[in-house]
């Protein structure tokens, strides 16, 4: 198997990839299955089964009309995305998420659709299993490896300024509705947010792929000669590339793919790429993985993860495809960026001493037209015993508001809006309030390195159809959570969490902690070290 499989567009049917489904068909019939699962997670579906075809209708709040998509053939995976035309959902949405634009799927689907039972237990498990796969790369904390470069060289690709620094000058034309350049002062931690202190900076989520490049540049074991690399670092901005085109509608799909099939074709021309079939080679990529995996009819973001030539590659990613073992997914960017160990043990005496006087706050949006949407009843729950933000006001704006409600609030409500994972949730988990997950998609299936597989010991999970059927009341739910408990909680969150959450700035320097970039690379390290165990 080459990745160098084809450079046309026009891709084969059959691809038979090196991967953990075995033979091709049961692949086939995997996907079949996940495909069905994803659907009905990602949106209301009616489903039509017809011999060995499968077709999944699916209507969404930002559909304009319903889409129907066939699967049978092709192990490709298609996701129903919305054909961009309304701006106004997402200035609705920008609204939302203050900084944060949330833009891709309908997450309101029925995962637990009592007619799938069985076809989900099968899907849950592989996830399981990958998420799992994910941990055993995980470095032991206490492990004296990490401390030396010794076979551990990491190079990082000097790649043409467009496929990185050009997009960054684009900065003021890729939201229409503002200007995205200011979050990319301060090497991309965004401008200084004086009311919290001298560590606190405007971060926008998207801004990862930029800080990552920033800080990869300035590690001890970067390599300039690549035979002495055992890893190789692609510093595309895969996302600002997507962002750019995200909210013009006269752009063909052609246009948005070609500078990934340039990089593609660029990365061809290195020896590297062939040696270990690109499985040394990490991208890190600052937007959720649905941005890069388009269905063929649909016209949001690009095709670059499922191409044949990226199956390989470690791909990280604020959110990632969960039946993909090579997509890994990292922390969104909080608002802190440390630089010192003192820095950290400041923070986290702040918090731990916080006097938090709401026991339940939810920072965000009612979706009144998503009829799957628990947030209405969550936001009407919240509001006799809880503190609701409401963020279609604009709120959600100043990133210190939804801070110091954090930090006021035992727990935090984190429903999943449009895709599972919320930026939110990190910037509750660094405030010390406790989150509550109603989907595991949201965090459990996204974290291995950075999460720990035991999940009560930081987080509260109420099934989300137990909120819809109203048999639970979340804030009597968490009433009955002792202060021995919460506090067992946020201690552990914020001592053994927290430092590994938040990524440092660019000339952080820590000694007793490591940053969710250390933990990062280290962990790529660890990966591609057993690569001959795969
Ligand atoms: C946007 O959607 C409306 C109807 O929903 C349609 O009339 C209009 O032509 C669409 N505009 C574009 C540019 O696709
Ligand atoms: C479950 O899916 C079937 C179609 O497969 C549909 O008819 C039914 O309404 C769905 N049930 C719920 C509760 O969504
Ligand atoms: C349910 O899943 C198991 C595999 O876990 C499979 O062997 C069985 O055939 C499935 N049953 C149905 C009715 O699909
Ligand atoms: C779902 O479960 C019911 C009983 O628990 C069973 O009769 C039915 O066949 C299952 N459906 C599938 C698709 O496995
Ligand atoms: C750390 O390294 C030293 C010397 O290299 C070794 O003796 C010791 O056992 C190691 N400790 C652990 C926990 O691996
Ligand atoms: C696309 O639309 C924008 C304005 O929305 C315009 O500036 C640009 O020239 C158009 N591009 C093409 C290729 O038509
Ligand atoms: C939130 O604010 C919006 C816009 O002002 C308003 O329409 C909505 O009713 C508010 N929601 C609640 C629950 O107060
Ligand atoms: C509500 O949903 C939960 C989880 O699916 C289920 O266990 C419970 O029986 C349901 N309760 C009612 C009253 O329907």
């Amino acid at each position: 198997m080459s990745v160098s499989v084809s450079r046309k567009k026009s891709r084969t049917t059959k691809r038979v990839k090196p991967n953990d489904f075995g033979s091709f068909h049961s692949f086939l019939a995997k996907f079949i299955i996940f495909l069905l699962v994803f659907i009905y997670i990602w949106s209301s579906t009616s489903t039509i089964f017809s011999g060995n075809m499968v077709h999944v209708c699916v209507s969404s709040r930002k559909l304009n009309n319903q889409y129907c998509l066939s699967a049978g053939t092709r192990p490709d995976f298609p996701i129903p995305i919305p054909h961009i035309n309304d701006t106004s959902t997402f200035v609705a949405e920008e609204r939302e998420h203050g900084v944060n634009v949330k833009d891709t799927i309908d997450f309101a689907g029925n995962f637990d659709n009592k007619s799938l039972n069985n076809t989900s237990e099968v899907a849950f498990r592989e996830v399981e299993k990958l998420i799992q796969t994910q941990r055993s790369w995980v470095v032991p904390k206490h492990s004296n490896h990490t401390t030396t470069c010794e076979g551990k060289g990491i190079y990082v690709y000097d790649l043409p300024s467009k496929f990185n620094k050009d997009l960054l000058s684009q900065c003021n034309e890729m939201i229409p509705w503002h200007n995205f350049c200011k979050y990319l002062s301060n090497g991309a931690m965004g401008e200084l947010i004086q009311k919290l202190g001298s560590r606190w900076y405007n971060t926008h989520q998207y801004s990862l792929e930029v800080i990552f490049h920033s800080r990869i540049l300035k590690h001890p074991c970067r390599v300039y000669n690549q035979n002495e690399a055992k890893l190789f670092y692609v510093p595309y901005y895969g996302g600002l590339d997507i962002l750019r085109w995200h909210f013009k509608d006269n752009v063909s799909n052609d246009v948005k793919d070609s500078l990934g099939l340039d990089l593609i074709r660029w990365l061809e021309s290195q020896s590297p790429w062939y040696k270990n079939l690109g499985k040394d080679h990490v991208f890190v990529l600052g937007k959720i993985s649905w941005d890069f995996r388009r269905y063929d009819k649909s016209s949001w973001g690009t095709r670059l993860l499922e191409l044949d030539e990226m199956y390989n590659p470690i791909k990280l990613l604020i959110e990632r495809q969960p039946w993909h073992v090579n997509d890994i997914g990292i922390p969104h960017p909080t608002y802190f960026h440390p630089q010192t160990d003192a820095d950290i043990v400041t923070w986290q005496l702040k918090i731990m001493k916080s006097n938090r006087k709401s026991l339940v706050s939810f920072a965000g949006a009612a979706r009144p037209d998503s009829s799957e949407s628990i947030r209405s009843l969550l936001i009407e729950q919240c509001s006799s015993g809880g503190k609701f933000l409401n963020c279609s006001t604009g709120q959600c704006h100043e990133p210190d508001t939804v801070i110091e409600l954090f930090l006021e609030s035992e727990f935090c409500l984190q429903p999943p809006g449009d895709s599972p994972t919320r930026k939110s949730v990190f910037d509750s988990l660094i405030s010390g309030c406790i989150p509550v997950f109603f989907d595991p998609f949201t965090a459990y299936y996204q974290y291995p390195w950075h999460l720990p597989e035991d999940r009560e010991k930081y987080s509260v999970f109420i099934d989300k159809e137990e909120v819809r059927n109203k048999s639970t009341n979340v804030v009597e739910r968490l009433m009955k959570i002792s202060a021995k408990e919460r506090e067992n909680m946020r201690r552990y969150i914020v001592y053994e969490l927290l430092p590994g959450l938040v990524y440092g700035d660019l000339n952080s320097k820590f000694e007793k902690f490591q940053d969710a970039f250390s933990l990062t690379i280290n962990n790529l390290l660890e990966r591609v070290n057993r690569l001959n165990e795969l």
